[in-house]
């Protein structure tokens, strides 16, 4: 609940950010109405379960429940702390935060991991200092100076550094008395698993640092320098603060111009970032020896409009190539996603090396092709296409590329394999229009049953829209009369303090249900701060309880509109404590009643079941 954000800041983010937009950016949304509606992306759902009202900043879904502002969307979405989504959203409205406001609250840091980042970010300093002053750092320095044409002022600039191999991190991480515990969980050393010595784990190698894109050097990737060594590149290993699913090399560096372009370059390896870099374009970022994650389109989809992919020609980059334009496609339908074609199977390191920076960069901004023109080519490799069953394999691959283009990407395509084959261009129409059909068969299939079976437990003629949200018919009759008072009392309370007074001076009052006794409490300590105005975005967020961010969203929806009037105070009063007792007996006979069934006491169970019903009689 408590955070150190200042409140005027948060509410200066929540008033510039738009939650439509940002849920926007994770599922295609409609409107309907006052409300936007689409697919949940918490989780499987095909039949759009997500309201987003814009009004009020709030979304639901009521298939899954998931509720709450803005910011409890990107903290279940990012895994981000409050404080964290507070400060992911201000960037992305470029809200300035000044250092008093990021250095503590970006990660809820601890002492550990505040020893740890320093750590990393001294481990940088000193690698760096090694390898440009230094005679142990010669011999690293002369190859990359000379086999990898970098000038001191790129060392620089990306920090690369080399690690002896006389434990100089170890030693001033003992000077500095940093506990074992910090050590061991700053994954910078190895530990010798017989003797438990401690050394750096990167010794020997030329380090790049691994920043997060705040820019905290959160890891190294260390490249041994001998070319015998059987590992060339050693990674931190993941962990909670390193993760790989989730880190883009650069991004900090590159966000602003990418922000500023619409277009951010995906590479392989950080090597080849840096030749971009050289070339002067600076969009570049890659993941760090892993395949990319819808994480990391998330965090681009966020900066850019358009990507493009600069893999490796090898059969393993043309294929993460392939998995990327699927995982954009599946994860970002907006982004406009192009894949450059480097000549002669190289990396753009090495054309940068063998070949120069102009034409790396000529490649990077002219090679450039479409996705399907670049799956169309894909599926050539290998095959030979003058035999003519790997022809037709080479055709059928073709038409699955295809049949979801556009008329003109495939008018292109068919054009160019008639002029090339001789086939003509009706025969391969008609053979996109019979995969189109066989595609279109196979889906609509599927829908029947899926709506069909859908129909069955969410019938949308017959389900309650419980105070403008949709719901499950039996959970709109689950709600009654006490828990409708419950919900009327609190949200006069909210609205009055006299009310909360009155309620708190009432001998003998409780809520029957225990989760609005502690909303009670939490909207006495929200009104010290907030009287007189409720914003039902910044109460969820002050209460910090995702799951009663429903129950929270349904008061406001039944009785925010409602004036506080004494006479129904007292109504909701009497109806609570008058039911209260009933209430619990009930709660009560239903225990007895299951523990009756597992002793087969059926005469108790008789008497118990008449004692319910005729309570339940009397509620309606
Ligand atoms: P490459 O092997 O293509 O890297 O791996 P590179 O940049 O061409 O290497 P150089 O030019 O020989 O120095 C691409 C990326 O995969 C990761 C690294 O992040 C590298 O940048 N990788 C590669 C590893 O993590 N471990 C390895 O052993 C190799
Ligand atoms: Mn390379």
């Amino acid at each position: 609940m408590a955070s150190r954000i200042p409140q005027a800041f948060i509410d200066n983010v929540r008033s510039k950010v738009n939650i439509v937009d940002v849920i926007g950016q994770y599922t295609q949304l409609v409107k309907k109405g006052r409300q936007w509606t689409g697919s949940c992306p918490f989780h499987d759902d095909r039949h759009p379960s997500l309201f987003v009202e814009e009004n009020k900043q709030v979304f639901n879904c009521f298939s899954c429940g998931r509720s709450g502002s803005v910011f409890s969307f990107i903290m279940e979405k990012e895994g981000y702390s409050y404080p964290e989504a507070i400060l992911s959203l201000a960037e992305s409205v470029d809200i300035p935060i000044d250092s008093s406001i990021s250095a503590n609250n970006g990660n809820q840091i601890d002492g550990t991991t505040q020893a740890i980042y320093q750590l990393h970010t001294d481990a940088q300093r000193l690698y760096q200092h090694t390898l440009l002053n230094t005679t142990s750092g010669e011999q690293a320095l002369a190859y990359l100076h000379d086999k990898r044409q970098l000038s001191d002022d790129i060392i620089k600039e990306f920090g690369i550094g080399f690690v002896p191999d006389d434990n100089l991190l170890l030693s001033y991480a003992k000077e500095k008395n940093l506990s074992h515990e910090v050590l061991m969980a700053s994954e910078l050393f190895i530990t010798n698993s017989v003797s438990g010595d401690m050394r750096d784990r990167f010794s020997g190698r030329i380090v790049w640092p691994i920043k997060t894109e705040r820019g905290q050097v959160v890891g190294f990737s260390g490249r041994a320098l001998d070319a015998e060594n059987s590992i060339k590149y050693m990674n931190s290993p993941e962990s909670p603060f390193f993760t790989k699913g989730r880190i883009l090399y650069n991004l900090n560096r590159a966000k602003n111009v990418i922000k500023q372009t619409g277009t951010a370059m995906i590479f392989e390896g950080f090597m080849d970032v840096i030749s971009a870099h050289m070339a002067d374009e600076k969009v570049g970022v890659a993941t760090m020896g892993t395949a990319l994650t819808p994480d990391h389109i998330r965090q681009l989809s966020r900066i850019a409009k358009r990507v493009l992919l600069i893999y490796d020609s090898d059969e393993a980059g043309q294929n993460a190539a392939r998995r990327s334009i699927e995982l954009f496609k599946n994860n970002a339908k907006n982004i406009e996603v192009g894949v450059v074609h480097l000549p002669d199977l190289l990396d753009p390191d090495e054309v940068r090396v063998q070949r120069g920076l102009p034409v790396l960069k000529k490649a990077l901004n002219q090679s450039i092709l479409t996705p399907i023109e670049f799956l169309v080519n894909a599926a050539r490799n290998g095959k030979n296409l003058s035999n003519q069953a790997q022809y037709l394999t080479f055709l059928h691959e073709v038409m699955q590329i295809l049949y979801t283009a556009t008329p003109v990407e495939q008018d292109i395509q068919l054009t160019r394999i008639a002029n090339e084959f001789g086939t003509s261009k009706q025969a391969l129409q008609a053979q996109l229009q019979q995969t189109k059909q066989s595609v279109k068969g196979q889906n609509s299939h599927q829908s029947v049953s899926q709506s069909s079976h859908v129909a069955s437990d969410f019938s949308p003629k017959t389900s309650g829209y419980e105070f403008g949200f949709p719901v499950e018919p039996n959970r709109y009759q689950k709600i009654s009369k006490v828990e409708l008072a419950e919900r009327a009392l609190i949200m006069a309370m909210i609205k009055d303090p006299y009310t909360l007074e009155r309620v708190k001076s009432t001998a003998g009052f409780a809520f029957v249900h225990p989760e609005y006794q502690l909303l009670m409490m939490l909207t006495e300590i929200y009104q010290r701060d907030h009287l007189g105005t409720f914003d039902i975005a910044q109460f969820m967020d002050f209460i910090q309880k995702p799951n009663l961010n429903q129950k929270i969203m349904a008061i406001d929806h039944s009785f925010g509109d409602i004036k506080v009037e004494n006479d129904a105070v007292q109504d909701y009063l009497r109806i609570i404590m008058e039911e209260a007792p009933v209430s619990n007996r009930v709660q009560e006979l239903k225990q007895l009643i299951e523990i009756a069934k597992q002793q087969h006491d059926d005469a108790k169970l008789v008497q118990l079941s008449t004692e319910l019903i005729n309570i339940k009689k009397r509620q309606h």
